[in-house]
């Protein structure tokens, strides 16, 4: 008789490899260390990074004291050791801690959540904001020895001076970070996004280079997210990504579009694209007053001339928030997206104006009679990025499974028209959008859908529309208003 199960284990190349343990019940003790410490290893990775009271909960925590034996394992196996959290307010407790667990992670990659957000902040003055430039600088002091063993960074705050702080002590770095995968800043503040909002606070508006800029070497990193965070975009470091994010931006500290066009040149095997709030300037604005920018051979100013001039050839998923719905057909003219599966389009100026978004009239118009713009050539998913042959703006509505829209109001015969050019569909999700694009979902409309979900709509509506689609459509409701729906995106 014994134990049997399966167990899932991380290797040093990051597979996950699954297996079966069997454990003879003999004498105590019996189980070899190595055993044990792949349970341990087993029971940790189970657990989820961002769980509340993570580290009162920790498995680490759990093993260590539940007898010398295991204590003594688990303090050999570095393994178990790599997830470094630190949270508001910052004690001294958290700080020896974390010196603990990068002396017992050993050489092993590391895992860094920093969540420095105060739920009862008053989000008035980030000068009175509980956690300060100094208290960043101390955390930093703690984590930078560690930097060639970052395997994911992410830092939320509420207020700018922490990212300043991190920004501005990991310039000397940037050739220490081979093994980071991934990163994400976060200045939870969605205001910044709003309409004809300039970034705050100006004596720290300064675009401070990433890992200090061109020279950092980051191999692995593939994932980069930055929501509210702007960096010197003219001088990245070298990124090879397969997801980018950016979201919540001041417009002013955006890249201008030659910037961001390099910025994604520089990325051929992007996935996934998401840009919620401010894109890059087509004008730039300077001390608040627009004018045209000077980068870029004739003008950035003129959309025409730059149409699909960004191709990314393995983008499946992009997401576009906006809060101006001119600016929203200007930017998605941009881009050649040949692979793309799944869009979802968001009119974010909803949730920061608290107003009723604009009419998406003009953006659905744009994506059906010029998106999927097809011309005679097939494109190979190998074309080179920005290649000269293609300059056509191509979100090929036709090859959508999936499409999700967000607080997207117009014409219930705008949002048909959209329906019957995306005729692929296999997932739609509505989310606080307006009565029109359920009503639109009529007939023989969008005909592979399998599943519909929706939230924040009229119930009966959405019952009335799932009905006629018949008993095989799968569909889920969720009623949440606005509210909770854009708080639980801020926080996200
Ligand atoms: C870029 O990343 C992909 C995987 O995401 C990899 O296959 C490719 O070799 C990388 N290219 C360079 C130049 O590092």
């Amino acid at each position: 008789m014994g134990i049997r199960g399966l167990y899932e284990i991380g290797t040093d190349d990051g597979n996950i490899g699954p297996g079966v343990f069997f454990i003879p019940r003999r004498r105590k003790h019996t189980l070899p260390h190595e055993v044990l410490a792949v349970i341990f290893t087993f029971a940790v990775a189970q657990h989820g990074h961002d769980e509340p009271g993570f580290l009162v909960k920790h498995p680490s925590m759990t093993i260590t004291h539940t007898c010398r034996r295991w204590r003594e394992v688990a303090l050999a196996t570095g393994n178990l050791w790599t997830d470094i959290v630190l949270t508001f307010p910052i004690s001294n407790e958290q700080l020896s801690r974390t010196v603990t667990w990068l002396l017992r992670s050993k050489t092993y990659l590391l895992d860094i959540l920093l969540d420095f957000r105060d739920p009862d902040w008053d989000w008035e003055d980030e000068d009175t904001h509980g956690f300060r430039w100094a208290d960043m600088e101390a955390v930093l002091q703690l984590l930078l020895p560690s930097a060639a063993r970052w395997r994911t960074f992410e830092l939320r705050t509420d207020t700018w001076a922490p990212i300043f702080v991190f920004l501005l002590h990991t310039r000397k770095v940037g050739s220490s970070l081979r093994t980071l995968e991934k990163l994400h800043l976060a200045r939870c503040n969605t205001y910044f996004a709003s309409k004809g909002r300039l970034f705050e606070p100006v004596m720290l508006r300064q675009h401070l280079p990433l890992f200090g800029g061109e020279q950092a070497r980051v191999p692995r990193l593939r994932e980069v997210m930055l929501t509210g965070v702007h960096i010197d975009w003219s001088a990245p470091p070298r990124m090879n990504l397969t997801k980018l994010e950016l979201k919540y931006q001041a417009a002013d500290v955006m890249p201008t579009v030659a910037h961001f066009t390099q910025i994604l040149a520089a990325s051929p095997n992007l996935e996934v694209l998401e840009i919620v709030g401010s894109g890059p300037q087509f004008t730039a604005v300077v001390d608040g007053a627009s004018s045209i920018a000077t980068h870029g051979e004739g003008g950035e100013a003129d959309g025409r001339a730059l149409r699909g001039t960004i191709k990314l050839a393995r983008v499946t998923r992009c997401t576009f928030g906006f809060v101006d719905v001119n600016y929203a057909v200007q930017l998605l003219a941009l881009f050649n997206l040949p692979a793309l599966r799944e869009l979802s389009l968001q009119d974010v100026s909803a949730s920061l104006r608290h107003q009723p978004p604009d009419d998406a009239g003009l953006l659905i118009d744009w994506l059906v009679t010029n998106a999927d713009a097809t011309h005679g050539t097939s494109i190979s998913p190998h074309d080179a990025v920005g290649s000269t042959s293609a300059c056509t703006s191509r979100l090929p509505l036709r090859q959508l499974r999936t499409l999700s829209l967000h607080a997207i109001y117009a014409a219930r015969t705008k949002f048909a028209r959209l329906y019957e050019a995306s005729s692929g569909l296999t997932a739609l999700c509505l989310y606080d959008v307006c009565d029109g694009a359920l009503e639109a979902l009529e007939g023989d409309v969008v005909p592979r859908l399998e599943t519909i979900s929706a939230c924040g709509v009229d119930e009966e509506l959405f019952t009335h529309a799932v009905e006629r689609r018949g008993a095989a459509l799968k569909s889920t409701y969720l009623e949440e208003s606005h509210q909770t729906f854009y708080r639980k995106l801020d926080r996200t």
